[in-house]
């Protein structure tokens, strides 16, 4: 979808449809009352109460340039905030999809608040647009046409700033853009999203964009140590990969960041095997991966002034004659041994290796991983926030920093040590699981052991990785979790 600009007014636009928002009580709002000829009867006659999302169409019969206005709910006026617009847009985006209108005009000023500038309006509203209209038909080869497209878009306004609405629009497309590209990844089927496939897309943001990119196959990960991670590898013949990406690698004297991303192509619990029902979601037991793919594309295209590494562990967990077992001892590339537990927590063993083969190799400022770890997060905080846990205040702040500008929610859980005692082990350094009470802490204690005292933080994505329903700018499937944190917190570094 391409987003431009235009000062323009509402009134003289020709286009097949213009989305405007209002707020309850909108027959006191003066954007409402400029248009009364047109939406005064509407909103007179309580069909359109301004509820947030709620979405109603209007025929112009001439009185505007354009046919149709798209009324979009905002709800309480003091409520508002870019994140409430992000979710009406939206909800609406389909609607305008569906409609066939192909292309669509968005008026800017019933959008724009005191509180917030004009770039990151048009941010927020490129963003609800692309993130909200995204589907997938990469998989489907039957009545392509019946699925409409938005194609154009263009965010109107009389009076602002042009350049600063080009600005929010552009960084709102890469932003998006970077979600939805996670989101294909992440939903993708085993089959076709195999650890090559997210190698491929590595070399491609090499030849593209000139993030630097090296793949270790599985001889060489032998050579140098990656054994944690060659543990849950073995038990496949899908071809494993360790993908290490950088950007600004010729940059002097900035900070350098690592992003790490769990990538299991297909979790099947290994000999430890999950049971049948539900399995086919453990396709998207690389999300971490794809936020680190997509985040790095991102932050290539946006040019902040750091250098940022992502290293995404890429493999299946699978059964097999060759396959790890439960109570193997492991070194791993740390030297420290792990005692396995059961083969089903397979995303720990990938990420330690990852997260010391960053600390070793790159001296970072700071750590992130991204992984779809554990149940029990799931079970802590549900679908609307990610859990994270953090080593340092710092890299803390700069996470809720975040979070309040992109709008997605996270919650600190805590890093205490009394939860060593769960993974103390009898015959090695650390049993690599803890039971279930606390497992999404016992999970993150295990990971801090192999960070060597670099601020850290560990993203446990897996209560947020997708969604059963259409809702806000997240249609149903993947969300692209994360990767609008990640890329606000590189972007403010
Ligand atoms: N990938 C799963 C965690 C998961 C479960 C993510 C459901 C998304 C939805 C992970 O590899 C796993 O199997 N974790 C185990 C750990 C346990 C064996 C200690 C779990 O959470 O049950
Ligand atoms: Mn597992
Ligand atoms: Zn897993």
């Amino acid at each position: 979808m391409n987003v431009g600009v235009k000062n323009i007014g509402l009134k003289d636009f020709d286009i097949p449809l213009i989305m405007i928002g209002l707020f309850e009580k909108a027959s006191e709002d003066s954007l409402a009352s400029d248009l009364t000829d047109v939406i005064g009867d509407i909103i007179q006659m309580g069909d359109f109460k301004g509820k947030s999302s709620e979405i109603s169409i209007v025929y112009t019969k001439n009185k505007l340039a354009t046919n149709r206005l798209l009324l979009v709910g905002l709800g309480k006026e003091e409520k508002y905030s870019l994140e409430s617009a992000r979710k009406a847009i939206g909800d609406a985006s389909r609607k305008a999809r569906d409609l066939d209108a192909k292309k669509l005009g968005l008026s800017l000023d019933h959008f724009t608040r005191e509180k917030y500038g004009i770039v990151e309006t048009a941010e927020a509203i490129a963003q609800g647009l692309i993130m909200g209209s995204f589907q997938n038909l990469d998989y489907r080869t039957k009545d392509l046409e019946k699925y409409k497209h938005l194609e154009e878009v263009t965010i109107i306004s009389p009076s602002a700033n042009i350049e600063e609405m080009k600005k929010g629009a552009e960084s709102g497309k890469i932003i998006a853009d970077a979600v939805n590209f996670c989101r294909k990844l992440a939903w993708g089927p085993a089959n076709y999203i195999n650890p090559t496939k997210l190698a491929n897309e590595a070399k491609r943001l090499e030849s593209e964009l000139g993030v630097k990119t090296k793949i270790i196959e599985r001889e060489e990960a032998k050579e140098i140590g990656l054994t944690s991670f060659l543990a849950v590898a073995q038990g496949t013949e899908e071809p494993p990969k360790f993908i290490i990406m950088e950007y600004g690698a010729e940059k002097e004297g900035v900070d350098t960041v690592a992003l790490i991303g769990k990538a299991i192509t297909f979790d099947t619990g290994g000999i430890s095997l999950k049971p049948g029902s539900g399995m086919e979601r453990m396709k998207a037991d690389m999300t971490g991966g794809a936020v680190v793919i997509s985040a790095m594309e991102a932050i290539a295209k946006l040019k902040p002034n750091l250098h940022v590494v992502g290293l995404v562990p890429a493999t299946d967990n699978m059964p097999s004659g060759k396959a790890y077992h439960p109570g193997d001892i492991i070194t791993s590339y740390s030297g420290q041994t792990i005692e396995v537990i059961s083969t089903d927590a397979e995303g720990r063993m990938i990420i330690n290796d990852a997260l010391t083969y960053a600390a070793k190799n790159y001296n970072p400022k700071a750590m992130f991983d991204f992984a779809t770890l554990t149940g029990a997060m799931m079970i802590a905080l549900g679908e609307h926030a990610i859990g994270y846990f953090a080593n340092n205040d710092e890299i803390a702040n700069k996470l809720e920093k975040a979070s309040e500008t992109c709008g997605e929610k996270i919650w600190r859980m805590p890093l205490w040590e009394e939860y060593d005692e769960q993974i103390k082990s009898d015959v090695a350094d650390f049993k690599h699981t803890g039971g279930r009470p606390g497992g999404a802490v016992t999970a993150a204690r295990f990971l801090s052991k192999f960070v060597m005292d670099v601020p850290w933080a560990h993203l446990d994505i897996a209560g947020v990785m997708g969604q059963d329903r259409d809702k806000g700018y997240n249609p149903k499937g993947s969300k692209g979790p994360a990767v609008r944190l990640i890329i606000d917190v590189l972007r403010n570094w």
